[in-house]
């Protein structure tokens, strides 16, 4: 098997694999995710996934899965797969159970493990960089749907990704409602200005991503001067380089915003240090 779904420790094939409609996960959205990879077999940063994964679901209040039962289930679906690098999501849902919220608070978690062969980027990307734009559309607000929250609600993101599918562009980067920039669609964003490297703070509504934490602290112990703060549209359209991070993507360079160039239209200095420190630190030698 390559494409191996494992639904409540039921494993089958991907285009066999269901789940139930009064899932809650299914009938509301009402359930948490983690996207992972392997590099070498191994699945990268698996506490900090578990950890964020936890989280989610305290935010939402779903009792998690022991990090040993996902660890066992998810080492269970690995070795179903046998692909030489995979992609994983894991998924906690609401659970099972009848029409209507009243429910919600005494369902029993459901709990998936979707594998698949990974799909490298190609070198190509990183050595040309991609196009991105920045959306019309804004990210949800915290005090709505808290982008800190992993979860599987995930139109507003899909709506924004719309944008960029439109323009043929690779991201589209998102504001929030106070028009400060937020994260990308499914991706953090980073630019650098006169060498200094700046993020758009927690507090901006945004995933805090994983690979954004690892960019942050390799950036910190290369001794690249960061802050983390609000930013306006102006400053990323205005930016030497610009770059966006996800577990899949690692660090990619933006080397076109809205049809300009970004800089000089070339991955810039600090980008392709951060990836080298980046992938030094995840993959193994
Ligand atoms: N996306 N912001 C959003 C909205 C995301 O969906 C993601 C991840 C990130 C980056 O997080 P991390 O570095 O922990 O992967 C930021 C994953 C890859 C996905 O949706 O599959």
């Amino acid at each position: 098997m390559k494409e191996v779904i494992n639904v409540n420790g039921a494993i089958s094939p991907a285009r066999e694999a269901v789940v139930p409609v009064m899932d809650h996960g299914f009938l509301y959205g009402d359930a948490i995710y983690e996207t992972m990879r392997t590099y070498a077999g191994a699945t990268s940063l698996l506490d900090r996934h578990l950890g964020r994964l936890k989280g989610s679901c305290s935010r939402i209040r779903i009792a998690p899965p022991s990090p040993e039962q996902l660890i066992r289930e998810l080492d269970r679906t690995l070795e179903a797969a046998r692909n030489p690098e995979s992609y994983i999501r894991v998924m906690v849902t609401r659970g099972f159970g009848d029409i209507g919220y009243e429910h919600s608070l005494s369902l029993r978690p459901g709990l998936i493990v979707i594998v698949l062969p990974l799909k490298e980027i190609p070198a190509s990307r990183y050595a040309q960089g991609v196009s991105a734009v920045l959306g019309r559309r804004r990210r949800n607000p915290v005090d709505a749907l808290d982008p800190a929250i992993k979860s599987c609600n995930l139109l507003n993101n899909l709506l924004a990704y719309m944008e960029a599918q439109d323009a043929g562009a690779h991201e589209t980067i998102l504001l929030n409602t106070d028009g400060i920039l937020a994260e990308g669609s499914h991706t953090n964003v980073f630019l650098v200005k006169d060498g200094i490297l700046k993020t758009p703070s927690l507090s901006c509504g945004l995933l805090s991503g994983i690979t954004r934490e690892v960019a942050l602290e390799v950036a910190r112990r290369e001794g690249i001067p960061f802050q983390e703060g609000e930013y306006r549209r102006e400053e990323i359209s205005e930016a030497d380089e610009v770059f966006i991070t996800s577990t899949l993507q690692e660090i990619l360079p933006v080397t076109r915003l809205d049809g300009s160039p970004v800089g000089d239209g070339r991955p810039g200095p600090l980008t392709t240090r951060l990836l080298a420190g980046y992938r030094k630190l995840v993959r193994p030698s």
